[in-house]
């Protein structure tokens, strides 16, 4: 199955969706972007996208930081999107990537008198991290960019090279994934998802100020952890030794969902295996991002597949 874009006002497919070499996004990371997942509902023939308002919401919230004006609302976006993942004719579960950037061809790092543009990419994702069986953790010997650098709460393209120089390193050391610590030697959060851990019986995770993405799994498995759990979650300072010593631990995101931690740094969390808690909000968290909990109907947003896109651009208005 080919994918699909929607790049310069216009919907086509992947193969013909091209940006110039001197793209400005491109040389100094002037851009951001967002993560979606649209799951496939078999039983009634239709996407659900899931907190797609939310994601459009960060992402604006980015183009603040980097002074990217784009000509959409948050309704208009999820509209643009819906469009894309109607005619993708995909009928499984899709990603969905789209990208505010600085789209200038010109050499010169700055923000200011430069053009932006926006586009999104439909395409398939192959599971991230084991989230079934658990993963591997280190502590990242990278810190996390701290927000008087690059802001992380943006989603900002240059700040990746943060994640991908922890991801790396984790991975050439036999490692799952990575956990960075801020500047002062806090918990931030791995190099593409937000950590939880269960530590005395209580739901912690990092708070904001400690530089992660304000992650919106993160916020999903608050809100389930209370709603239906019963638990609150304290957001504060973790310092790295209370991993150690937790009884659980848990990666959240939406590449990732939500992923158990068996190991850091060749510790066993708890007893090495997944935890109940973990398990009770692993399976709430898959059932609700599929669109199957009518309670959370807020944070569906159904599409239904149209005829695929052809060649030969379809300008919109
Ligand atoms: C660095 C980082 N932290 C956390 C997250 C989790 O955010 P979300 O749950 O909104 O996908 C992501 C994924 O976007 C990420 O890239």
């Amino acid at each position: 199955m080919p994918d699909y874009a929607f790049l310069h006002k216009q919907f086509m497919p992947l193969s013909e969706a091209k940006i110039g070499v001197l793209t400005h996004a491109l040389h100094y990371g002037t851009a951001c972007f967002e993560g979606i997942r649209a799951n496939w509902d078999s039983e009634h023939d239709r996407f659900c996208l899931f907190r797609i308002q939310d994601h459009y919401k960060r992402m604006l919230g980015g183009c603040r930081l980097l002074r990217i004006n784009l000509p959409y609302s948050v309704d208009k976006l999820c509209q643009l999107t819906a469009e894309l993942v109607e005619r993708s004719g995909h009928r499984e579960d899709v990603y969905i990537r789209p990208l505010a950037y600085k789209s200038s061809e010109t050499v010169g790092v700055r923000l200011h008198k430069l053009e932006d543009d926006f586009l999104i990419v439909v395409t398939t994702l192959p599971p991230y991290l084991d989230s079934e069986n658990g993963v591997r953790s280190c502590i990242s010997s990278w810190r996390r960019v701290d927000d008087t650098m690059i802001p992380p709460r943006g989603k900002i393209c240059g700040s990746y090279v943060n994640s991908a120089l922890a991801k790396t390193e984790a991975w050439e050391n036999g490692f799952d994934e990575a956990i960075l610590l801020t500047q002062d030697g806090h918990v931030s959060e791995g190099s593409g998802e937000n950590i939880f851990l269960i530590l005395g019986g209580k739901l912690i995770t990092p708070s904001p100020s400690d530089n992660i993405i304000i992650g919106i799994t993160r916020d999903t498995v608050i809100k389930l952890a209370k709603n239906e759990l019963g638990i609150d979650t304290i957001e504060r300072s973790v310092d790295r030794s209370e991993l150690y010593v937790a009884e659980e631990c848990f990666f959240t995101g939406t590449a990732a969902n939500v992923a158990p931690i068996l190991e850091i740094d060749h510790r066993p969390i708890g007893t090495g295996k997944i935890g109940k808690t973990t398990a009770k909000l692993q399976k709430l968290f898959v059932e609700v991002m599929l669109g199957r909990n009518p309670k959370y109907a807020d944070w569906y947003y159904p599409v239904s597949p149209k005829a695929p896109i052809q060649s030969g651009h379809n300008r919109i208005s």
